[in-house]
C-alpha cells in the first residue's frame, strides 16, 4: 500500500487553489503534464480531471524532494504535500490557478509512464485512429474530460428533475424480441435455444408502452440503445436516450414537460436562459423554407418553390424536370460581397453527392438575370424574382429535381452558403417542436412507418387511413436544435382498432401482427391508458451542449464509422467450437 495515502488525503484538486489560499498546506495528486528543469529548482505542471497547478521543488526549500522531483516525466502519476506560494507578479492567466505555485516538500510516486504516443494537450493533430487506439489516454485531455463531466453533469440534473416531477426510473431488456420495421437489429444468438436469436433493443419502445399499460404512468429511463446502422459523425451504434413515457398527456402536457427539462440543462450547465415555450413549425413548413426537417434556425437564408413559375420558362433542364414529376426549389441570397465567383463555380461539386444538380444568376437593376439559365423566359424571370423576394445586387440558386431530391440538396445549399458567407450565428440556441409529419413514407407504393407503427395519426386525418395513407399526419414531434433532431417522440396508439388500422395500412398481415406484435396487441386489450412519450439522445445533447463536433467527444470509449473499437480490437472473429455451441456456420465467402 502506498506510504502516502496512508498517511495523506488529498486537499485540493488541481484547478482549486488560488491567490487567498497562499500559506496554506496541501496534498495533491494527479499526472505529471511537462516540467522544466532549471538547476536549482524543477517546476511541474501537475494536472488532473479539474485543472493544472504549477509545482516547485527547490533545493533550498526541499533538496530531497528536488531530487525526486528532476526524475519525474510526462505522464507520471503522483502525490505530493506542500506550501502554497502566491506567484506576486507572475500570475499566469491562462490557469486557474495561476495567482499561485506550490512548493513540494514531500512526494510519492505511485506509477511511472511510457512515453505516450502522443501528447495529452488539446491542440494536438494526431490520427484519430492513434487517438482510439490509446483512448484512455486522450481521454485524459482536458476538452475530452470536460465534455464527459458535463455528460455526467446531464444525467445528473435528468434524474434530479424528472424524480421531481414523479417519474420513475425502470429498466427494460436489451435482449428483446426481433420485430421488423425501424432500424437494422444487432442479432444475439441464443446457445440455450439453437438457431434463435435475440435482437438488441433500437428502444425500449415497445417495453415503455407496457409500463403505462401497467400503470406506472410516467416512467424515464437513460438507456443505451443498438442499431445496425451506416455510421456518420452524429450517429453510433450503441448510444444512449434519455427515455421517456407519460400517460395521460396530450402534446402540450408532454412538451411542456420537456421544455423544463431542457431549459433547466442550459440554465444550470451554461447558465444561459433558452426562453420557453419552443417554437413549433410544421414538417411541410420545414420541407418549404428549409428543405429538411431539422431546420437550423441560426440561419436567415430561406428556400421558396418556383416550380410553377418555371413550368413556363422555356429553360428545358427545369420544364424536363418538372415533366417528370419534380420540383424547383431556389434560395434567395441577399447582395453580399463575400459571395465570391469562385464559391459559386464550387457549388456543383458540393451538389454532385446529393445526385442533383445546381444552377445559379445574380439579379441586376430591372431585376434581369446575368449567370446561368440562359434563354430563361422573361414573364416566368419576373415570376421567380417576384416569388423568391430578389432585389439588384441579391443571388439567386436553383435546383430541379425530385422533391425528396430538390429539398434535401437546395437544404444542404443553404447551409453551404450560409456556413461560407457567415451567416449561421455562432453562440445562438434555436430550439424547436417539428411537429405534424406524415404518418408514413411511401416510396414506390411501398408504406413504412416514418416513426414508428404505434404513433398515432391526427384524429381529423384517421378517416384517410384507407384512402390516401400519403395525407396523415401523425401526432409526433421531434425536437430540434441549431439543426440537430436531439429528440423525437409521439402520441402513442392506445385503441386495438385504430392500431388495426394502421397495421392494415402498412400492408402488416393478421397473421405477422399477432406473431410479431401480439403481446403488445394483447395488453391493449386490459385498459390501457392514452399515453405519448419522446426519447432524446443524450450523447447529441451532451455533443451541443460541450460545443465538441462529433458524438466521439461526448462518448468515453466510442465506435469509428466502421463500428470498430480500436482499442479492444472489436469485433472479432471467434473460435470453431464457438460456433459450433451456437450451432451457427459461415458462409465461406465471407467478404473480409
Ligand atoms: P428516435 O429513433 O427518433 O426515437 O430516437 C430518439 C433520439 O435518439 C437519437 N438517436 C441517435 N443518437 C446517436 N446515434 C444514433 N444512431 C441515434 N439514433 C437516434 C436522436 C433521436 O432524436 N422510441 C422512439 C422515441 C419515442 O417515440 O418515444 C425513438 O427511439 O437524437
Amino acid at each position: 500500500m502506498s506510504a502516502f495515502l496512508a498517511n495523506h488525503t488529498r486537499t485540493h484538486n488541481c484547478g482549486a487553489l488560488r491567490a487567498t489560499d497562499a500559506g496554506a498546506q496541501v496534498v495533491l495528486t494527479g499526472w505529471v503534464q511537462s516540467s522544466r528543469d532549471h538547476g536549482k529548482a524543477v517546476f511541474i505542471d501537475l494536472r488532473d480531471r479539474d485543472g493544472k497547478t504549477q509545482l516547485v521543488f527547490d533545493e533550498a526549500f526541499d533538496p530531497k524532494a528536488l531530487e525526486v522531483g528532476k526524475d519525474l516525466r510526462s505522464e507520471w502519476c503522483i502525490g505530493i504535500t506542500g506550501e502554497v506560494r502566491s506567484r506576486g507578479t507572475m500570475v499566469n492567466d491562462k490557469l486557474s490557478t495561476g495567482a499561485i505555485e506550490v512548493w513540494v516538500k514531500s512526494i510519492e510516486v505511485f506509477s511511472k509512464s511510457d512515453t505516450p504516443p502522443f501528447s495529452i494537450e488539446d491542440a494536438i493533430d494526431t490520427n484519430e485512429q492513434v487517438r482510439l487506439k490509446y483512448r484512455y489516454l486522450d481521454l485524459r485531455r482536458p476538452k475530452l474530460q470536460k465534455s464527459l463531466m458535463t455528460r455526467s453533469k446531464i444525467t445528473r440534473l435528468t434524474r434530479q428533475y424528472l424524480g421531481d416531477n414523479n417519474f420513475l426510473e425502470m429498466e427494460t431488456p436489451f435482449m428483446v424480441k426481433y420485430t421488423p420495421g425501424g432500424a437494422r437489429n444487432f442479432l444475439v444468438p441464443s446457445r440455450l435455444n439453437p438457431g434463435e436469436f435475440y435482437a438488441l433493443a433500437e428502444s425500449p419502445q415497445i417495453f415503455k408502452q407496457l409500463l403505462m399499460v401497467a400503470g406506472f404512468e410516467r416512467y424515464f429511463q437513460i438507456v443505451r440503445c443498438f442499431r445496425d446502422e451506416d455510421l456518420r459523425n452524429d450517429r453510433q451504434p450503441e448510444f444512449t436516450q434519455i427515455d421517456i413515457e407519460m400517460s395521460f398527456v396530450n402534446e402540450a402536457i408532454l412538451q411542456k414537460m420537456m421544455e423544463g427539462l431542457v431549459t433547466k440543462l442550459w440554465k444550470e450547465i451554461l447558465d444561459v436562459d433558452i426562453p420557453a415555450p419552443f417554437r413549433r413549425m410544421t414538417y411541410a413548413e420545414a420541407m418549404a423554407k428549409y428543405g429538411v426537417d431539422k431546420p437550423d434556425l441560426r440561419c436567415d437564408l430561406e428556400l421558396c418553390e418556383v416550380t410553377e413559375a418555371c413550368k413556363t420558362s422555356a429553360f428545358k433542364i427545369f420544364e424536363d424536370a418538372i415533366a417528370a414529376g419534380g420540383i424547383v426549389k431556389a434560395l434567395r441570397i441577399p447582395a453580399n460581397p463575400a459571395l465570391t465567383r469562385k464559391i459559386l463555380d464550387g457549388l456543383p461539386d458540393f451538389t454532385k453527392s446529393f445526385g442533383a444538380q445546381c444552377a445559379w444568376v445574380k439579379v441586376g437593376e430591372g431585376g434581369v438575370w446575368t449567370g446561368g439559365l440562359k434563354g430563361f423566359a422573361e414573364s416566368a424571370r419576373d415570376e421567380v424574382n417576384r416569388v423568391a423576394g430578389a432585389h439588384s445586387g441579391d443571388t439567386i440558386l436553383f435546383v430541379a429535381n425530385k422533391a425528396k431530391v430538390a429539398n434535401a440538396t437546395a437544404g444542404a445549399l443553404r447551409l453551404f452558403i450560409g456556413d461560407k458567407l457567415g451567416l449561421i450565428r455562432k453562440g445562438e440556441w434555436q430550439f424547436m417542436w417539428l411537429i405534424d409529419p406524415p404518418l408514413f413514407e411511401i416510396e414506390d407504393g411501398h408504406v413504412a412507418a416514418a416513426h414508428h407503427p404505434f404513433t398515432s395519426p391526427r384524429a381529423e386525418d384517421e378517416e384517410l387511413l384507407e384512402t390516401a395513407p400519403e395525407r396523415v399526419l401523425a401526432r409526433a414531434y421531434d425536437l430540434v436544435l441549431n439543426g440537430n433532431e436531439v429528440g423525437g417522440g409521439s402520441i402513442r396508439i392506445h385503441r386495438s382498432d385504430l392500431q388495426s388500422r394502421v397495421f392494415a395500412a402498412l400492408g402488416i398481415s393478421e397473421e405477422h401482427r399477432k406473431a410479431k406484435f401480439g403481446f403488445l396487441l394483447d395488453a391493449f386489450k386490459y385498459g390501457p391508458p392514452p399515453h405519448g412519450g419522446v426519447a432524446f439522445g443524450l450523447d447529441r445533447l451532451a455533443m451541443l451542449i460541450s460545443n465538441s463536433d462529433s458524438l466521439r467527444d461526448v462518448i468515453a470509449f466510442p465506435k469509428t464509422q466502421k463500428g470498430s473499437d480500436l482499442m479492444t480490437d472489436c469485433p472479432t472473429h471467434v473460435s470453431q467450437k464457438q460456433l459450433d455451441e451456437l450451432f451457427i456456420q459461415l458462409k465461406p465467402d465471407l467478404p473480409i
